[in-house]
């Protein structure tokens, strides 16, 4: 028997009223199913302006959300309004954090391979650090600032050969990656100094990211250390850590805090000697437990002595993490938050393959039936960021809930959405 749904696992302003249905800042979920219809994400804003503020504390000036993990303007505009810069992998990233009226002095633009027109991007924009990931990056930067006068202000990425226990798809920190310069080969130093020496580039400073979803601090500790010792090296006044917190999104498992994630680097860059700033670029730690999604249940199939398929309105265009990665997530029903979860079932979604799973073990009161919502926690990271709208399907909404009010930051996509860059038939 499964009890109801650890509080640890939903948003910070999670209450429940008598009735036992879940309120988020104040908000029934049953009134925003209501209102935005389903599948929902669903913020809890004040939730992620907590995080974005620990993030402040433990790094200080300078610390990034990585805007992969969730973007929109009123994320982006958030994030800035508590201090933050803004890590952004593509010029489309750094697009909508310009539209949110974040200043390009707060962009840290990122990128194995970045094209010359998003080069030309940052350059026009003038963003804050470019982070250079390779020698073609570097000539590409020399082309095309020529003998413009201009000076670009950058980090360079290196590869400290440290392989962080997570998922192999997102491990970056390894040798054998396509990010950065290894620093065993040399590569990293020869870029620092082609870098320093280039009459375009101000290059401030040295960065790493070793991997997501990384629970061990002895790996970020090891990064920490080869960064500290290039860093006092080489006398650059910047050192970025990169992302990479992990998160808890199954009851058993537990997160370490931003604080804790900051103090260990903070106490290896102090005993290394490091007078460099020191900064970070948390994405997933800041916004992954913010949210719920809210499903509806459509049909469900009991498949006695193997299992019971619950089919909701979602999957894999809003969800793509179990398919890409086997990650699990758990399950429960938000008008009934407080009961035992009983039953066993397998959430799926609505596309047309058998790998659109959404939850492959999870538990929910005993008698779901088919209209019922259904909820999964922490989806705040990685979801509607990287939805798709596989099977033609329509993205869905995102709602932020404060103090007792929501507002929507994302509206569900329409069929006419569908057709937007679609030339037509003549
Ligand atoms: N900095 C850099 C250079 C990164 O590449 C990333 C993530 C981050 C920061 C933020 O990492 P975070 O703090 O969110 O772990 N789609 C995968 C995660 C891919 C992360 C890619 N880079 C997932 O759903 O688990």
């Amino acid at each position: 028997m499964i009890g109801p749904i650890p509080k640890t696992l939903l948003p910070d302003n999670a209450s429940v009223d008598n009735d036992g249905m879940l309120l988020l800042a104040g908000v029934r979920v049953d009134s925003l199913v209501e209102k935005y219809g389903t599948p929902l994400f669903v913020y809890d804003e004040a939730h992620i302006r907590s995080r974005c503020q620990q993030a402040v504390r433990a790094f200080g000036e300078g610390v990034s959300y990585a805007s992969k993990a969730f973007l929109c303007t009123a994320m982006a505009r958030l994030a800035y309004e508590e201090g933050m810069h803004i890590d952004v992998a593509t010029m489309g990233e750094a697009y909508v954090a310009l539209e949110a009226g974040v200043p390009a002095s707060h962009l840290v633009f990122h990128g194995n391979n970045k094209s010359e027109t998003e080069l030309q991007y940052a350059i026009d924009n003038q963003v804050g650090r470019i982070v250079i990931d390779s020698f073609d990056e570097i000539d590409r930067l020399e082309n095309l600032l020529g003998d413009s006068g201009k000076e670009i202000q950058a980090l360079i990425r290196v590869t400290p050969g440290i392989q962080a226990s997570t998922h192999e798809y997102v491990t970056t920190g390894q040798n054998d990656s396509k990010f950065g310069f290894t620093v065993s080969t040399g590569w990293a130093e020869e870029a620092v100094e082609r870098a320093s020496s280039s009459s375009c580039i101000n290059l401030l400073g040295i960065h790493a990211h070793i991997g997501s979803q990384v629970f061990s601090l002895d790996s970020f500790r090891k990064a920490a250390e080869v960064l500290a010792n290039l860093s006092k090296h080489f006398e650059l006044p910047e050192l970025s850590v990169g992302g990479g917190l992990g998160v808890a999104y199954l009851e058993d498992e537990e997160s370490l805090s931003i604080e804790e994630w900051g103090r260990t680097i903070k106490s290896v860059c102090d005993e290394a000697g490091v007078t460099a700033r020191v900064t970070a670029e948390p994405g997933r730690a800041i916004v992954a437990s913010a949210a719920i999604t809210l499903y509806t249940v459509g049909t469900i199939k009991e498949l006695e002595d193997i299992r019971t398929y619950v089919a909701v309105d979602g999957g894999m265009h809003d969800n793509p993490r179990p398919a890409l990665y086997g990650s699990g997530y758990e399950t429960f029903v938000p008008s009934r938050v407080l009961d035992d979860r009983t039953s066993r079932i397998t959430l799926v979604g609505k596309h047309c393959e058998s790998g659109d799973v959404i939850v492959s073990d999870g538990y929910v009161p005993e008698g779901l039936r088919v209209g019922d919502i259904v909820a999964t926690p922490v989806t705040g990271a990685y979801g509607h960021s990287m939805g798709s709208n596989y099977n033609k399907v329509l993205r869905p909404a995102a709602v932020f809930v404060n103090g007792g009010s929501d507002r929507l930051v994302i509206r569900r996509e329409t069929l006419s959405d569908l057709i937007n860059t679609d030339m037509g038939i003549n």
